[in-house]
């Protein structure tokens, strides 16, 4: 399947997240983000595509722990022309090196008991453990490391996921939380953080 968001053609893999609407919340927001980007959980590339084509100059790094959406983002980036992109198959910043101006995650956020998981590589798109906050909960344990010192994160976070936890953990780290947008859905509420250094 494949589908147009603003000018760029997106095609969604199988097995790959198809972008809703926590895809377009962040792409909206982080479109004029500056300098190194670090995506994490890039899907489709949706995000990570939408930035690189706005600022030709950025250079953008999309990593995801599902192989299939790498070959997705890859396949995107060329239909789209997109040179400024480099992809890695990594599990959150394992293969990641040096540091970046921005973070951007639409991590998988989904309470999920072991009966809800999925049997494909789709499942690391929603299941975020019995809370939630399983990678979450990994991804803010040392995203900071990967930061400039002016640099910020981007997270997408549902209601379900305990707001007050991920600022009191964000706010030992050394950085402080607001949030910058907020979709309601008919059960939960969508949220992006913004995460600096306070
Ligand atoms: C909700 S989807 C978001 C995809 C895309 N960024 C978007 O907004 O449409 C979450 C993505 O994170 C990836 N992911 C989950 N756990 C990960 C991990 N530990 N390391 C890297 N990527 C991960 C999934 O494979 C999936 O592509």
């Amino acid at each position: 399947m494949q589908f147009f968001f603003k000018k760029l053609k997106i095609a969604v893999f199988d097995e790959v997240y198809e972008p809703a609407e926590d895809s377009f919340m962040l792409a909206k927001h982080t479109h004029r983000l500056k300098g190194r980007i670090l995506e994490i959980g890039c899907g489709t590339g949706i995000v990570s595509i939408n930035n690189a084509k706005l600022n030709p100059r950025n250079r953008v790094l999309a990593v995801d722990i599902n192989k299939r959406a790498i070959e997705n983002t890859e396949y995107n980036s060329k239909i789209n022309k997109i040179k400024n992109i480099r992809t890695i198959h990594s599990n959150l910043f394992s293969k990641v090196r040096g540091k970046f101006d921005h973070i951007i995650f639409n991590p998988p956020y989904l309470p999920t008991t072991q009966e809800e998981k999925l049997k494909t590589k789709l499942n690391f798109a929603y299941d975020g453990g019995k809370y939630g906050r399983k990678t979450i909960d990994k991804f803010l344990k040392s995203f900071g490391k990967h930061l400039k010192k002016s640099g910020n994160a981007f997270l997408i976070h549902s209601s379900l996921n305990n707001l007050k936890k991920t600022e009191s953990i964000a706010n030992k780290k050394g950085f402080s939380m607001r949030i910058i947008a907020v979709e309601s859905f008919f059960f939960e509420k969508i949220y992006l953080l913004k995460l600096t250094v306070s």
